[in-house]
């Protein structure tokens, strides 16, 4: 007789409601021939209407009560957020011995190291491949497909609604609040959009991608984070006109000094396959050290995490075991982050200036000045900018540098306000 799994589920928003209908219409869908089966459940509110009739199972008040209740044998947690209920829920359910599924990036960046340690001396799994990029696959490729390589890096686009944005800035020369408001009120975005558009989200993605690519202990907190919230519209054009689209960029990469984890706003090359991804797509590129170069596209967000938390309770059913990092977690490596001196790239600095003789001599000495290698320059009258954009892109630079250049030109006495620096993506 095939073996029956009761699933117990907190929190029931689009991807709790999703699995709920799945596994309801598709019990048997996993390959191990057992059948998953929800028995029980906790949310915020009982009486919200739901895809599926939640009256014949077990209602608990507390997510806690429902990790530890002997009534399940495997715990999914899709209430979110890094601290709080849903962390002392997944905590009980590991010291319980359940296997945990989660969707729940926040926790997993900022605290996925000791739930591991929990997991594993627990002997059971913790899996979230709902976590990073919805339902396409991303963290069972790093932490299965590709173990066999070394992974110097990953860089890619990990969050919809920001890419959502700045594609509909850019095709519509609309700015960003009134692409954000207009984003809220179709629902693309959140009503606090702080997480997706301050660069959160994304960099709670790329911090649990760098501690699966590298087998190191994921560590938000050394996460360089910088949002879309002050991308303007004249940065987005006058990069189209240099040849670049502008996209928020997470990236994580493996260097002599150590981790770099970083999300920025990022110019990338008009043709590369990160600037043609639109709308709420997500895309990466992991580059392994033997394999080369893997991308992969698709959504980000919608039914897909629900698909991915499916095929993690799956993957339970087989029995399928894993570290939760790529090595065992009482053995993963420290996250040395790259100290800030050390970051050298290129980059676009944009200037504000008075229309006046001798301008862009004194901008181009104080770069020289700096040992700051100018690779091309363009000035663009713009109407209603407030003063005429000078722009500017460098060689490869430390930043470090950089920023000394920049506290230099600001002082300027042409020079309206302090210039803008976009980075120029490495990938
Ligand atoms: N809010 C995320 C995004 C989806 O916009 O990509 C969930 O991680």
């Amino acid at each position: 007789m095939s073996r029956v799994w009761k699933i117990g589920v907190a929190g029931l928003g689009t991807v709790g409601g999703g699995l709920l209908q799945f596994l309801a219409e598709r019990p048997g869908f996993a390959p191990a021939g057992g059948q998953a089966v929800v028995t029980a459940v906790s949310a915020r509110s009982r009486t919200r209407p739901r895809p599926v009739d939640i009256s014949g199972l077990a209602w608990f008040d507390d997510p806690v009560a429902l990790a530890v209740s002997p009534d399940i044998d495997i715990f999914v947690e899709l209430i979110g957020g890094s601290d709080g209920p849903a962390k002392a829920a997944v905590e009980a359910a590991l010291k319980a011995g359940k296997p945990v599924v989660t969707a729940n990036k926040a926790l997993i960046a900022e605290h996925g190291a000791a739930l591991a340690v929990l997991a594993e001396a627990a002997d059971v799994p913790l899996l979230f491949e709902a976590a990073v990029m919805g339902g396409t696959p991303a963290v069972k490729m790093l932490r299965e497909a590709m173990v066999g390589d070394d992974v110097a890096g990953v860089a890619g686009i990990l969050n919809g609604t920001c890419n959502f944005i700045l594609s509909e800035m850019e095709q519509r020369g609309a700015s960003f609040a009134d692409v954000l408001a207009e984003a809220q009120r179709m629902g693309y975005a959140e009503a606090d959009p702080t997480m997706d558009i301050g660069g959160f989200d994304a960099a709670h993605k790329v911090t649990i991608m760098a501690a699966l690519a590298f087998g190191c202990a994921p560590n938000f907190a050394a996460a360089e984070i910088e949002g879309i919230d002050q991308v303007d519209l004249l940065d987005i054009r006058l990069a189209r006109d240099l040849g670049y689209r502008i996209r928020l960029i997470a990236s994580a990469d493996r260097t002599p000094d150590g981790v770099a984890v970083r999300v920025h706003p990022s110019l990338v090359a008009q043709g590369h396959p990160l600037a043609e991804t639109r709308g709420a797509l997500n895309a990466l590129f992991i580059e392994g050290t033997r394999i080369g170069r893997i991308f992969i596209q698709g959504p980000g967000a919608g039914a897909g995490p629900t698909a991915a938390a499916a095929a993690d309770i799956a993957d339970v059913m087989t029995g399928a075991r894993r570290p939760v990092f790529q090595a065992p977690a009482v053995g993963l490596k420290p996250f040395v982050a790259v100290a800030p001196t050390r970051r050298v790239g290129k980059a676009y600095l944009r200037m504000l200036v008075k229309d006046q003789a001798g301008v862009i001599a004194a901008v181009s000495e104080t770069l020289a000045e700096c040992g700051v290698s100018i690779d091309s320059f363009m000035q663009k009258p713009v109407e209603d900018a407030g003063g005429v954009p000078i722009v500017l892109t460098t060689h490869a630079i430390a930043e470090s540098v950089l920023t000394d250049a920049i506290n230099r030109i600001e002082k300027l006495p042409a020079v309206l306000e302090r210039p803008r620096l976009l980075r120029i993506a490495r990938i």
